[in-house]
């Protein structure tokens, strides 16, 4: 059975800057950056312009996770996108990225199966879970990971809104999971779900129960409400959840690979809030060298936080043969999961 591993990491935000103090002048939030910065850690972010699709972000991540990996897009034999934010409801934004790569184009058309994982922050994981699987039972030798979201489309940039549109913003990462022969790479998950907190972070914009699904006028148009619109959180709910199921997701992925938190040379944390990564890194002694964030430049990018981390750590110098890497997420779901590798 091969290993699997990371063999290229690419990431790409789009470069409009929004700072906290422009979205109180620029879109009319009542907020400050002391509010703000105090309870996420979070200074900016980045919002695409109009015309900018999720896949148009992942494929700018995957261009550079490709060349980095040092393959062809034809060489890949599947493409996972993790969002939540797709380009439509249906299908996935992995077939518009399939197209954008060029894979459909020409006597070389190559029609590799595309599919879209909706597990919110820990889209990513699940997506480098079933990535690794695909790799180790031989199915795949190549698999393309993309974690994007375009969150600046889908914000309720106002006051009523400003408990999770200060949150938000919009990146993409990617990476190439490969088959290899050599004892390094992907060395164990543990993922996991808690439905009964379905409703605590959700956007019901679509709902299926209703017939139709949207309310319609008498012309056929769409009526939405904004508590249906707009996506609704319990912030400290949330909040508790994740600094628990973290904490308890890595200390067992940990246990069953026979490894501490000392073994770990870098630990990546989903950024959806630096308070709850201080946290969880002062309860297991994580000293602050051993992480790094960026939810202060670009604000949680939900299923495109960890390849973001990744791309910067690798392109930092931070990962080398051998380094030990732990990542972990927690999302809407409750979703959450664990990955810990070896470079
Ligand atoms: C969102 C979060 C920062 C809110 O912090 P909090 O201390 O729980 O704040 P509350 O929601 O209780 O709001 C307190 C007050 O601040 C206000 N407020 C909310 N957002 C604000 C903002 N951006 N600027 C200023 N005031 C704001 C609220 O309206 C509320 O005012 P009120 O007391 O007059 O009603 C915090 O709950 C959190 O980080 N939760 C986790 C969120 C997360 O990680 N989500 C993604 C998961 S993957």
């Amino acid at each position: 059975m091969p290993n699997a591993y990371i063999s290229g990491t690419g990431s790409f935000v789009p470069p409009n800057v929004v700072t906290n103090d422009e979205l109180r002048e620029k879109y009319g939030i009542d907020t400050t950056n002391e509010w703000i910065v105090k309870r996420t850690g979070i200074e900016a972010r980045r919002f695409s312009e109009r015309g900018i699709a999720t896949s148009d972000l992942g494929l700018e991540a995957a261009k550079k996770a490709i060349a980095n990996a040092k393959i062809e897009p034809h060489d890949l034999d599947l493409i996972i996108f993790a969002t939540l934010s797709p380009d439509h409801a249906f299908p996935g934004s992995g077939v518009y990225l399939q197209q954008k790569l060029g894979l459909c184009d020409g006597p070389n058309a190559k029609f590799v199966p595309a599919l879209d994982v909706r597990n919110q922050c820990s889209g990513f994981l699940y997506s480098l879970a079933t990535a690794t699987s695909f790799v180790k039972s031989g199915a795949a030798k190549h698999v393309l990971v993309v974690g994007a979201e375009t969150h600046s489309a889908a914000l309720d940039l106002t006051t009523r809104g400003r408990g999770i549109a200060a949150l938000f913003g919009d990146g993409a990462g990617a990476v190439v999971v490969s088959a290899t022969e050599e004892d390094r790479g992907i060395r164990s998950f543990k993922l996991g779900a808690d439905g009964r907190h379905a409703d605590a972070l959700a956007q019901r914009v679509w709902d299926i129960k209703k017939r139709p699904f949207i309310d319609v006028d008498e012309n056929g148009n769409g009526l939405v409400p904004a508590s249906d619109l707009w996506a609704n959180m319990d912030g400290k709910l949330v909040f508790k959840n994740a600094v628990e199921r973290m904490t308890t997701v890595l200390m067992e992925t940990l246990l069953a690979q026979g490894w501490t938190g000392n073994d770990i040379d870098l630990f990546l944390f989903h950024q959806a809030n630096l308070r709850i990564n201080q946290y969880i890194a002062d309860m297991l002694a994580i000293p602050p060298e051993k992480t790094i964030h960026n939810i202060q430049r670009y604000g949680n990018t939900t299923a495109a936080t960890i390849p973001l981390l990744l791309d910067e750590a690798n392109q930092t110098g931070r990962l080398t043969p051998g380094t030990k890497v732990a990542l972990v997420a927690f999302g809407s779901g409750f979703t959450w999961g664990s990955c810990l590798l070896e470079w």
